[in-house]
């Protein structure tokens, strides 16, 4: 018997990074598991490995801030497997760039994606949550979430409100309808995530930053198979991750 045996779990953005190692410790773990991005080449070779492993899984190709895309992917989950019992809201971009090079359309697509994405999948599994009687989101902000740092004030700003609304979904849904809500907050991690920052003001300035050894996404998917694994009673509401040289 394995520790999620017989869940159903969505995650998003698990073609890379930190989101792919959630969906392969998440089936390793017994969960079926549902996966969603944009890329569809990155995202099969995840479904095919979770597959070859005899585990469960679906991969759905979607944009975490389009409202039908959400609608048609429940649908999906709903019509195989019936239930919804986990929701990680993974999903991220990160364009960073400092302000007066007024990257506008790079800080409208990180609201979609980071904040409105996380608001549109909480929309969309709630109702299916509150029916069922329980559940559990984890949100994946960051330490972004907590600190300023130069360049990244919109990256910041949307991780802030991530953490805004995952207090407040706690707060008013979690203690009376036995859905549980958990904020990860990761420092830096070796992924693909600063291939998405275009400035190159960004690019020029980090080029004078020490190199400090990373996390690796296994190391934020343990965490949330922590949250996962608690008992009824223990709502983890938030894991601060780091790597030990990391300051802020
Ligand atoms: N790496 C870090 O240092 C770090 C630290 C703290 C927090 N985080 C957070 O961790 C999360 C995962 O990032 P990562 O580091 O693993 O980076 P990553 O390797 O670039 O992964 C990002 C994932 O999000 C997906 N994605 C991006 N835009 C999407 C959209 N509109 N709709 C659906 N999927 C979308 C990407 O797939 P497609 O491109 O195929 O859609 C990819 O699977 C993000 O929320 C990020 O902010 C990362």
């Amino acid at each position: 018997m394995m520790r999620l045996d017989s869940k159903v779990a969505i995650i998003t953005g698990a073609s890379s990074g930190i989101g792919k190692a959630i969906a392969l410790e998440l089936a390793k773990e017994g969960a079926k598991v549902a996966i969603a991005a944009r890329h569809l080449d990155f995202l099969y070779k995840v479904e095919k490995e979770i597959l070859q492993s005899g585990k469960e899984a679906i991969a759905f190709p979607m944009d975490v801030s389009n409202k039908d895309n959400w609608n048609e992917f429940i649908h999906k989950v709903i019509e195989s497997w019936q239930k919804i019992d986990i929701l990680i809201n993974n999903a991220g971009i990160m364009p960073l760039s400092f302000i007066r090079n007024l990257r506008v359309d790079e800080w409208e697509r990180m609201i979609d994606v980071n904040l409105k994405g996380v608001l549109f999948g909480t929309a969309a599994v709630l109702p299916y949550m509150r029916s069922q009687g329980y559940g559990h989101i984890v949100n994946i902000s960051s330490t972004a979430g907590r600190w300023l740092f130069d360049g990244g004030a919109v990256y910041c700003a949307t991780k802030f409100a991530v953490n805004a609304f995952s207090e407040g979904f706690r707060q008013e849904i979690t203690s009376t309808e036995n859905i549980r809500m958990t904020l990860i907050e990761p420092g830096i991690t070796a992924t693909n995530l600063p291939s998405t920052i275009n400035d190159p003001d960004i690019r020029a300035s980090s080029e004078d930053n020490p190199p400090i050894m990373p996390l690796q996404p296994s190391d934020i998917a343990a965490a949330v198979i922590y949250t996962l694994t608690q008992p009824p009673q223990v709502n983890v509401n938030e894991i601060l991750v780091m790597p030990t040289q990391q300051k802020i």
